[in-house]
């Protein structure tokens, strides 16, 4: 390697009870995509708030381009050609594209901000990068994917030679990541350097030069991405044998549970709403529902779920015609829901875990007595849900914030099905999930199809999707255009998602 772009040597950051970030050494090359690769509170974020200026090491030092610097804050960072694109956007939202991007950086003609010139460069930036965008329109009507953009081009408008990605995919769907991944490519090719934080091995062996791979804290290894292997990655990764392999009881399905026909339901969320949408699931089975995000998937579940009402078509849950039923009335037949933002409708994010766990079904007798709830009850609830469904916690009145994504997760899926639904509709269950906490969620869908119960699987996580399904309904434009069985490969599906029907 020339010389190092950025070097980081015993790097240590704790947090009062927690070494987050344990003596790493880092070194990232110019004009590569370097990977960091690691679970849940492994430490990538930590180090690279570091390194950004967030947060304040306490021992090792940096070197950018072969001299030392003190990085105090990310005024510091940004002034060296750092860049970060975080989790969590910080745009504003009443102001347009164009307008987010040279925020801070406007260059200035005579004192005024030369919009003329501004937009120019923006439009240059945007041609290199390939980041398509229209300038105009404001930031708090794009979908994420394009408010991901904005602050992409933001920090390359700052002049960030070295961009920091953490955990970019996991807001995205499949098309757009692979658009991402296009996007940095072009970059390390006009010389940037990329670092690219995920914890999916797919991405990281799909995009990088070199992954570095932590855990606890510390760095387990470092690769060459092109001698990387799956096994080399997971075991680095988790620290021991990761198993892949769900067991799957003969398929043998029962009674029908789900039944739509022709549902059609208008737009909501600048989608295009179902039209004409039909599918069925039965008991023992999981129907996955694949889809490119914004064909109809969640007017779907809303319809179903009674949280919109359909325009025509029917919905029967077993057997009984549901379109008119209110929520809590379809809740009553025996269905179970895993929404698809769990800290907007799966919890409440300021309730405890033993708060939460009784979220709709805080009249059910057997948490109540004569209308009161009986705090006794819930907490025994509590307990068992942690404990059955492994939810890491110090206890049952640590509030759901608190929780990392993956243990939220696993509170909403222990509540949903402890009640023993017939039927689960699980929408995006793992999106945002850690390798462990995905594979345990996934595992509880099998063994839910396995003992009888019948799974509406909503997601574009296609591995996913073609992991568990029994059936896969292709959703494309609010209808579905394909099914392919259990043992179907990418390729099928990837035409079918194109908008290519089945013959
Ligand atoms: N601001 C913070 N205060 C206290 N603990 C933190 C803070 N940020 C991170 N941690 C802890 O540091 C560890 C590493 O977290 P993080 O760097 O976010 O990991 P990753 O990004 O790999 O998921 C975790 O145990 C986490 O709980
Ligand atoms: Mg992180």
């Amino acid at each position: 390697m020339t010389e190092p772009m950025l070097r980081m040597t015993g790097i240590r950051k704790t947090f009062p009870g927690v070494v987050a970030v344990d003596g790493v050494d880092l070194t990232v090359g110019p004009g590569e995509v370097m990977g960091i690769l690691g679970e849940n509170g492994a430490g990538k974020s930590t180090l690279m708030n570091v390194l950004y200026g967030l947060y304040v090491m306490d021992e090792g030092s940096i070197e950018v381009q072969g001299k030392k610097v003190h990085i105090r804050n990310s005024a510091d960072a940004i002034a060296l050609g750092l860049g970060m694109v975080h989790q969590a956007f910080t745009l504003v939202p009443n102001l347009t594209v164009m307008e987010n991007i040279i925020l801070g950086s406007e260059p200035s003609h005579v004192g005024f901000v030369d919009r003329a010139e501004s937009r120019r460069q923006v439009q240059e930036l945007i041609g290199q990068v390939g980041l398509e965008m229209d300038l105009d329109t404001l930031a708090e009507d794009l979908p994420t994917g394009f408010k991901q953009r904005v602050e992409i081009l933001k920090a390359l408008h700052r002049g960030a030679k070295v961009l920091i990605l953490d955990e970019p995919t996991a807001v995205l769907t499949p098309l757009e990541a692979e658009d991402l991944f296009r996007s940095m490519k072009r970059l390390t090719e006009g010389g940037s350097t990329v670092i690219f934080i995920t914890h999916k091995l797919k991405e990281v062996m799909a995009v990088t030069n070199r992954i570095t791979i932590m855990r606890r804290g510390k760095v387990v290894t470092t690769v060459e991405t092109k001698e990387a292997t799956f096994d080399i990655l997971a075991n680095a990764m988790v620290g021991r044998q990761v198993e892949r392999k769900f067991i799957f009881a003969p398929y043998q399905p029962g009674e029908t549970l789900l039944q739509i026909e022709n549902l059609s339901a208008s737009t909501k969320h600048k989608t295009r709403g179902l039209n004409g949408c039909s599918l069925t699931v039965r008991a023992g089975e999981i129907v996955g529902v694949a889809g490119v995000e914004g064909n109809g998937q969640t007017e779907l579940v809303e319809c179903i779920m009674g949280l919109m009402r359909p325009t025509s078509g029917s919905i029967r849950l077993s057997g009984k015609l549901t379109n008119e039923l209110s929520t809590s009335e379809i809740l009553k037949l025996s269905v179970a829901h895993v929404p698809e933002d769990r800290a907007l409708s799966g919890l409440i994010l300021d309730f405890s875990i033993a708060e939460n766990v009784v979220l709709g079904v805080t009249n059910s007798s057997e948490f109540s007595r004569r209308g009161f709830m009986v705090p006794k009850r819930v907490r025994d609830f509590a307990r068992r849900i942690v404990k059955a469904f492994n939810v890491s916690t110090s206890g049952i009145d640590v509030k759901a914030r608190n929780l990392s994504g993956g243990n939220q997760q696993k509170v909403i899926v222990g509540r949903e099905l402890a009640g023993q639904p017939h039927l689960l509709i699980a929408h995006q269950p793992t999106r945002g999930l850690d390798v462990a906490s995905t594979e345990y969620i996934q595992s509880l869908l099998v063994e839910a199809r396995n003992s009888g119960r019948g799974v509406l699987l909503v997601s574009a996580d296609f591995d996913e999707i073609l992991d568990l399904s029994d059936r896969i309904m292709v959703l494309y434009e609010g209808k579905i255009i394909g099914e392919l069985k259990r043992g179907a490969g990418i390729g099928e599906l990837g035409k079918l998602l194109g908008g290519i029907a089945a013959s």
